[in-house]
């Protein structure tokens, strides 16, 4: 059984990982309105793992005997995007935040000795440095490429080509 502080904590997270998705999610819909239908598809295969990270959490909740309560999913940090730079960056800074969140997180399961749920965070910990390595290497190079439209171009083709984690190795 979980602390009623732990829970709460959990809670919240599956309201931030949903947050997550529905940002992503905001994000394909600007790049295909812009006719960036690689990044678009990247996009979307990340909205599907955040949607993945809220999955686990609410299974780990009801694993270890607790209830699981849905939040309202705030909309406060989608935009009118105005380039694909300006996606990146805002992802990569959405990231930081998520890591910042896992963190906290962390620090209460050792607060309440919670080891079970401590050792589960271990996987989100190692999975933050991969989201932000991702959206940060974006960010970087669309940076280098500015309004070179042949970059841009050569940006959308490799970007489509991530698979979604359902059909590949890479994991969640
Ligand atoms: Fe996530
Ligand atoms: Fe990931």
């Amino acid at each position: 059984m979980m602390s009623g502080r732990v829970l709460k904590a959990f809670n919240e997270q599956i309201k931030e990982e949903l947050e997550s998705a529905y940002l992503y999610l905001s994000m394909v819909s600007y790049f295909h309105s812009v006719g960036f239908d690689g990044m678009a598809s990247w996009m979307r295969v990340q909205t599907e793992e955040e949607v993945g990270h809220a999955m686990k959490l609410f299974d780990f909740i009801s694993e270890r005997g607790g209830k699981v309560e849905l939040l309202p999913i705030s909309t406060e940090r989608h935009k009118r995007w105005s380039s694909p730079l300006e996606v990146f960056q805002a992802a990569y800074a959405h990231e930081q935040f998520i890591t910042g969140k896992i963190n906290e997180l962390v620090k209460i399961a050792r607060d309440e000795n919670d080891n079970a749920a401590e050792i589960f965070l271990q996987w989100f910990v190692t999975e933050q440095v991969e989201e932000e390595a991702n959206t940060s290497r974006v960010a970087q190079a669309l940076e280098r490429i500015g309004d070179s439209g042949h970059g841009l171009f050569m940006m959308d083709q490799k970007l489509g080509e991530r698979a979604s984690a359902s059909g590949s190795a890479e994991g969640e």
